[in-house]
């Protein structure tokens, strides 16, 4: 599916169907006066009879066939006072899907509607047009490559934003263009976290990766355990250990031209391509959603991917990197034993008391590496690190942990606009050092389940430099979810807030 536009007001729009807005309560007078001119059907359309813009609630209204507009599919948002983002985002999700079931291949968004729901949702034109493109991508999603039958049904060929202007303003096409790239950032992040873990590997996440960096001139360097022994890694290592297959650090580097020797934005994703647990292996239940430990770095390469997409003509003033830590978490002859005992790359001991707290090992050493080898203007990590951050937030939110308030709060409203909640935990270190105190090394990797979440943001923290402007995103429940713009299965969670990250350049703020 591509974007177009369609200028000029109603009596030039054209499309199989048209979608539209319509708040509970609405008639067609107040919801779509403009699409109404040139579909002077809609306003006697038997069905508005039923219609009552409820959230949730869709309606096909058809006019006569021979007619340029023929077909109008209103989407409900509900009350007007209540309706939020996270409501339109799903009301445009419903209204693609119908139109795909229905077999539609082109459809329009009535750009007059958009206008008011910015209105009185007080966000602006640009931004509400911009989350109708990402959402109607998301929604379009589907994981089946191992389907022997596939749907029948193909996405429409294009979604066209219908406007009353003469001319696309720049602004308004930037907004569509930013959301094609986040959202392929995103597919390609829900492609990996979806690939079950005999396909998407150690040793294939790199492969991906290097496509990545190949298809966009970016550098990439891949480290094998070979590598990492040599830099001291053996945190890192010790998760990797009880696999057959090899773990491997990716790193990938975006310089903008214009940005070379500037301080980088720098992201670290846990990759754990599987998690069993390892010796401290994990119960039978659920176990195959350990496929997706790996969501973090695959948020990290879906970052790349976006950045790719948008490059060169809307490049960061900073390079960007990308370092994702992939390794595979199982039991084995060669497996780390609870009580083992490892020196991380900064020196630092640590008593592996739990082998199922192996995401906070591969970033203790990955974060070591990007902060020996890049001075980052920012450090951003994320992670499935926790079940005790699902625990405190509930499902589909992230907890975020930092030393800087600054960058907390541009996560956090970014985040929170871009439809990737995330909410603001303590780092409170002195209580997470008592819980990870070890009698014979540093610390412990694992404390007690009170706190769990802290504790695992204070154990990483331990591994941070003074003075480094340094986040920590734990996404354990935010990794997977079944909702309009979300086929059953992994989210992309992070791709965005990431991005902000990287758009966000000494606040000055560019959504
Ligand atoms: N990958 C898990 C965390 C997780 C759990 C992510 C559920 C997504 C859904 C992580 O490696 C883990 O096992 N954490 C342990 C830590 C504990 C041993 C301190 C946990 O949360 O139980
Ligand atoms: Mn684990
Ligand atoms: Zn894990």
């Amino acid at each position: 599916m591509d974007i177009r536009f369609q200028t000029g007001g109603s009596s030039h729009w054209k499309a199989d169907v048209v979608v539209t807005f319509v708040f509970e309560g609405e008639g067609v007078e107040e919801a779509c006066s403009v699409l109404a001119q040139n579909a002077l059907w809609l306003g006697i359309a038997p069905a508005w009879r039923d219609f009552r813009g409820r959230s949730e609630e869709l309606v096909m209204f058809y006019g006569p066939q021979a007619m340029e507009i023929s077909r109008v599919l209103g989407a409900g948002l509900g009350r007007a006072d209540k309706a939020d983002l996270t409501a339109f985002r799903h009301a445009v999700g419903r209204a693609v899907r119908l139109c795909r079931e229905y077999d539609l291949a082109t459809v329009g968004i009535d750009g007059a509607s958009l206008a008011r729901v910015a209105e009185k949702m007080g966000v602006s034109f640009d931004a509400l047009a911009r989350e109708a493109v990402i959402s109607a991508y998301l929604a379009l999603y589907r994981y089946d490559r191992w389907k022997s039958e596939k749907s029948v049904h193909a996405d429409p060929r294009w979604l066209a934003l219908m406007l009353e202007t003469e001319f696309v303003e720049d602004a308004v096409r930037d907004s569509a263009r930013m959301a094609e790239a986040e959202a392929r950032g995103i597919m390609l992040a829900r492609d990996a976290a979806n690939d079950p873990a005999n396909v998407m590997t150690p040793s294939a996440f790199a492969e991906k990766a290097e496509g990545v960096a190949g298809r966009y001139g970016m550098n990439v360097r891949v480290l094998g355990p070979a590598e990492l022994a040599a830099e001291g890694m053996n945190a890192y290592l010790a998760v990797a250990r009880g696999s057959a297959e090899e773990p491997r650090m990716v790193v990938v580097e975006y310089v903008p031209k214009g940005a070379e020797g500037r301080a980088p934005v720098v992201f670290v994703g846990k990759g754990l391509c599987f998690d069993s647990g390892g010796i401290s292996l994990k119960p039978a239940k659920g176990m195959e959603e350990m496929k997706g430990d790996m969501s973090g770095a695959a948020a990290v390469l879906g970052v790349m991917e976006s950045l790719g997409q948008l490059a060169p003509s809307y490049a960061p003033k900073r390079p960007v990197v990308g370092v994702m830590a992939c390794a595979e978490n199982m039991p084995g002859g060669h497996a780390t034993r609870p009580g083992d005992i490892v020196v991380a790359k900064n020196g630092k001991s640590v008593e592996i008391v739990n082998t199922d707290a192996e995401g906070r090992l591969v970033l203790a050493d990955a974060l070591c590496w990007a902060q020996e080898n890049y001075s980052p203007f920012r450090l951003i990590d994320i992670a499935t690190l926790t079940g005790a951050c699902a625990v405190a937030l509930g499902m589909d939110a992230a907890g975020l942990f930092s030393s800087d308030d600054a960058l907390a709060s541009l996560l956090h409203e970014a985040g929170m606009n871009l439809g990737e909640r995330n909410w603001r935990l303590p780092l409170w270190t002195a209580a997470g050092l008592a819980a990870l105190k070890s009698p014979c090394a540093d610390m412990v990797n694992s404390g007690p389940r009170e706190g769990g979440a802290i504790n695992a943001a204070v154990f990483l923290q331990q591994f941070i430099k003074e003075n480094v402007r340094w986040a920590h995103l734990d996404m354990a429940s935010a990794d997977n979810a079944e909702n309009p713009i979300n086929a059953k299965g992994a989210t992309g969670f992070g791709v965005r807030t990431m991005l902000s990250a990287v758009w966000d350049d000494e606040n000055e703020v560019l959504q």
